[in-house]
């Protein structure tokens, strides 16, 4: 049971993943059932929360301009209250209240439950407040939960990350892998689709290296929830190529359950780049599995992620990931501008791509996925 503590109107503006996406909707069942009123991204509202990502320096600056305009609000609307959660939160901590006095809570991805209680303290008391809890999972399975989406619902099996990808920020924010017990994943997919859901998509920093009690594999876990009968599709999103198994494909072909879509970041083309973002895989071996699942799965659409610009990319690393894009022919690329997140192992390399090869090489990258997915993928999946 969650007390009534306020009837205040809230708005919540939610950047980053799917992951963020969820956490969003847990934040506004609760919220709503302690009595607040979550209205849309806007002003007029008398709280301000933002869900925040920080895997890329833009997407923080995205919230820095935002805390900047709601200082400017408060200076004639004192009574407002700004929030945060999070990557951002777990990144940064309480330090971020040194940096914005105008900033009143923080809530910790562990501690989605606590926001109505925080805010309400900070009604009451007007200080700056946060809860971030270091241990425990953070991941929420709530029938409070608000969908906005009748038939669809994000389901999260896993959070963090135990791969040591250089450049990756996620180790910081969301820690050590933790997976939620297969038997929990199971009911909660169960209540779900008893209340209609007919899709769902398993989310994870790591989804298929998910590892539940006894040792239960994220192929196994497939399985188990394509037996549950209503339930007409299942997705999964962010996977690995490292854990990327001969199961899982044979999982994939002989369950017609499971989405025939695989998101499977790349980063490179070039294997000296691939070894300095320590990504586990060469292109040969990321190739190798991308032809096996094709074999197994003929219908399978491939998308994946590129980052170009990385620390130390020559020309040559840049060719090889042009020859990557055209070899694969993904069904989309998200392609990213390398970022330097301080507090990953990159930061100790030098950013020496200068910004304006960065973008021309972005632009090449793009060029040609958007050939390909016009040529081969007229109707769309086209993710860059
Ligand atoms: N800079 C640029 N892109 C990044 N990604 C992760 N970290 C960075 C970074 N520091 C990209 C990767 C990842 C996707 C979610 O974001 O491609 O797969
Ligand atoms: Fe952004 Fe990664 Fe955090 Fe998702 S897990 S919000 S992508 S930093």
């Amino acid at each position: 049971m969650i007390k009534k503590v306020s009837s205040h109107k809230i708005s919540i503006e939610t950047f980053g993943c799917q992951m963020n996406e969820y956490d969003s909707q847990v934040a506004r069942g609760f919220l709503e059932a302690a009595g607040f009123e979550v209205i849309g991204e806007g002003n007029g509202s008398d709280v301000y929360l933002m869900n925040t990502c920080s895997v890329r320096e833009h997407a923080e600056d995205k919230v820095y301009s935002r805390l900047g305009k709601l200082s400017k609000i408060k200076k004639t609307k004192p009574e407002i209250i700004v929030g945060l959660m999070g990557c951002m939160v777990e990144e940064h901590k309480e330090k971020l209240f040194r940096r914005f006095p105008d900033l009143d809570f923080m809530v910790g991805t562990r501690n989605i439950k606590e926001l109505p209680s925080l805010i309400e303290e900070v009604l009451r008391t007007r200080k700056q407040v946060a809860q971030i809890k270091r241990d425990g999972i953070s991941i929420e399975y709530t029938d409070l939960i608000k969908r906005d989406n009748a038939f669809h619902a994000w389901l999260p099996i896993m959070t963090g990350c135990d791969k040591v990808c250089t450049y990756c920020i996620v180790p910081v924010t969301r820690g050590r892998e933790v997976s939620m017990p297969a038997r929990e994943v199971f009911r909660e997919a169960s209540r779900l689709v008893s209340e209609g859901v007919k899709h769902i998509t398993l989310l994870g920093q790591n989804v298929n290296s998910y590892h539940g009690e006894k040792s239960v594999s994220f192929p196994q876990l497939l399985e188990m929830l394509c037996q549950i009968e209503r339930l007409e599709q299942i997705s999964f999103t962010t996977s690995h190529p490292h854990d990327a198994t001969e199961e899982l494909f044979q999982v994939i072909a002989r369950n017609p359950k499971i989405s025939r879509h695989f998101h499977l970041p790349l980063q490179s083309g070039s294997d000296r780049i691939l070894k300095r973002m320590k990504r586990l895989h060469t292109y040969q071996d990321y190739k190798a599995k991308i032809d096996r699942l094709r074999e197994l799965v003929p219908d399978i659409s491939i998308t994946t992620d590129m980052i170009t610009g990385f620390s130390g990319e020559t020309e040559e690393d840049h060719k090889a990931t042009k020859r990557a894009l055209e070899e694969i022919r993904f069904g989309g690329a998200y392609l990213f501008k390398y970022s330097l997140r301080p507090g990953t192992p990159a930061a100790k390399l030098p950013d020496d791509i200068p910004m304006d090869v960065k973008k021309r090489r972005h632009h090449e990258l793009l060029e040609i996925q958007k050939r390909i997915s016009n040529k081969d993928f007229p109707f769309g999946i086209n993710a860059s």
